[in-house]
């Protein structure tokens, strides 16, 4: 009862402050410096072709596990350096498993897959002897995630398929990019265009807008800086500098059709030479 009055309340106070961007689906905006040649609409066409990569063929061999074929190129993209391994993966959104056990078998096979789901009939999908776990919680209750974070993390991937409520994907973000991710890791969410969405889109800011306002934070260093200021044995060369955790600790962001990918490590300033 409780849920659903803050439920009410959330949805109702978004409503008085965000009415017009809320009650319909996103329109495209572009800037007017755009040249129109880069802006003008142009034919796309439906494809029969299917990927063909090793994670496709995983994936053609099982039939419970619900993926747009496009995302395999990015996976394959960015898991292929970490299955030369043993990983720990964590994957918000098991629906009927078929997810888990394609990591399974895709990664290497001491690894360890942890799903989480808020369907309790969820659990039917551990293989716990395969190290394939699942646990049943919200992907928006930090204090569940915390506790997944402690039995199994910190891991290398986590993969948010899950609620793809913009406030979910942006609460499960913030609990887990600092504390459950391994410097080195991965964190990639998927079905973003959801973002675009009216029936997913229930908070002030949807998380594309946020992972936007991410690719200013990784430019942080150089906010109110100049370049001597990262020069080489150069006067003004500064030693330390006090950063935000994300901009110290993401590598890239990466962006694709309907998924974002940011990649951990922990920076040292940067530095240039001049010669
Ligand atoms: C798109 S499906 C997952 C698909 C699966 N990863 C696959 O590839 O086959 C989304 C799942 O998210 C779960 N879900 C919905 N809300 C959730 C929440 N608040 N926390 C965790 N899981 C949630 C649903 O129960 C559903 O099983």
């Amino acid at each position: 009862m409780r849920k659903l009055l803050n439920k009410l309340l959330i949805r109702f106070g978004l409503l008085l402050t965000k009415a017009p961007q809320l009650l319909a689906d996103k329109s495209l905006q572009t800037s007017e410096l755009f040249p129109a040649e880069l802006t003008e609409k142009v034919t796309v066409r439906a494809t029969q072709n299917i990927p063909r990569n090793d994670l496709f063929d995983i994936f053609a061999a099982d039939t419970n596990v619900h993926k747009w074929h496009h995302y395999f190129e990015i996976y394959m993209k960015h898991f292929a350096r970490y299955r030369d391994r043993p990983v720990k993966m964590l994957e918000i959104g098991v629906f009927r498993g078929g997810s888990l056990r394609m990591w399974k078998e895709y990664f290497h096979p001491d690894s360890t897959i942890v799903g989480i789901d808020i369907d309790k009939s969820c659990k039917a999908h551990e293989i716990a002897d395969k190290n394939v776990y699942v646990r049943i919680g919200s992907q928006a209750d930090p204090n569940f995630l915390a506790e997944v974070s402690g039995e199994f993390g910190p891991f290398d991937i986590i993969l948010d398929d899950g609620s793809h409520k913009t406030h979910h994907q942006i609460i499960s973000f913030g609990a887990l990019f600092r504390s459950a991710l391994k410097d080195g890791g991965c964190y990639m969410v998927e079905d973003t265009h959801t973002n675009y969405w009216i029936k997913h889109v229930d908070s002030p800011e949807t998380f594309i807008e946020l992972s936007k306002q991410m690719i200013d934070m990784l430019h942080e260093p150089y906010f109110n800086r100049k370049e001597t200021n990262f020069r080489l044995g150069h006067a003004d060369a500064v030693q330390e500098l006090e950063l935000s955790y994300l901009a110290a600790n993401l590598e890239s962001i990466a962006f694709y059709d309907s998924i974002v990918v940011f990649d951990k490590k922990l920076k040292t300033l940067p530095k240039s030479e001049l010669r």
